[in-house]
């Protein structure tokens, strides 16, 4: 079952250096391809779109402020079972609660900034895959 994921690593990992550690940990699963990758910086717009599922939240403005307060580096995952695969890779959505061995659980400490976006569900990544990569095939 060959999907495609976006996955995006959060300003805090790009700031902190964890870029390669973080990308390094997506290649080494066998059979993932990293479809697209490109370091850009997020304006409103997309993270209102990106993110709308969580508009009217008490964490949804300083989310937004986060994630446009420095450049991401935005992938498209591909392979066997990543949506499902990059979640558990990830961790939960809390790093004190996530376990070590997960990107989340080594490096996060606070819920907001917490390193790694991954696509949730099939729906979900279609929406960020035409979101973030458009043109691609
Ligand atoms: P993401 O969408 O970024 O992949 O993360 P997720 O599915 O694990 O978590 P979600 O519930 O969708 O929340 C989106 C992001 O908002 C921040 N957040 N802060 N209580 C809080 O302060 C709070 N709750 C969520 C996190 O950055 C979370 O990843
Ligand atoms: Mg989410």
């Amino acid at each position: 079952m060959s999907q495609r994921s976006l996955v995006l690593l959060k300003p805090d990992a790009v700031r902190r250096g964890l870029i390669g550690e973080i990308v390094g940990r997506i290649e080494r699963k066998a059979g993932w391809q990293i479809a697209a990758m490109e370091l850009r910086t997020l304006d409103r717009s997309v993270l209102e779109q990106h993110y709308g599922e969580h508009v009217g939240k008490p964490f949804y403005e300083p989310l937004v402020e986060f994630m446009a307060s420095g450049p991401v580096v935005a992938l498209v995952v591909e392979g066997e079972r990543v949506i499902e695969g990059l979640r558990t890779l990830a961790g939960p959505t809390d790093p004190i609660a996530a376990a070590p061995g997960s990107i989340r659980g080594d490096f996060g400490s606070i819920v907001r900034e917490n390193l790694i976006h991954a696509s949730d569900s099939e729906e979900s990544a279609e929406r960020e895959l035409k979101l973030f990569f458009p043109g691609l095939a």
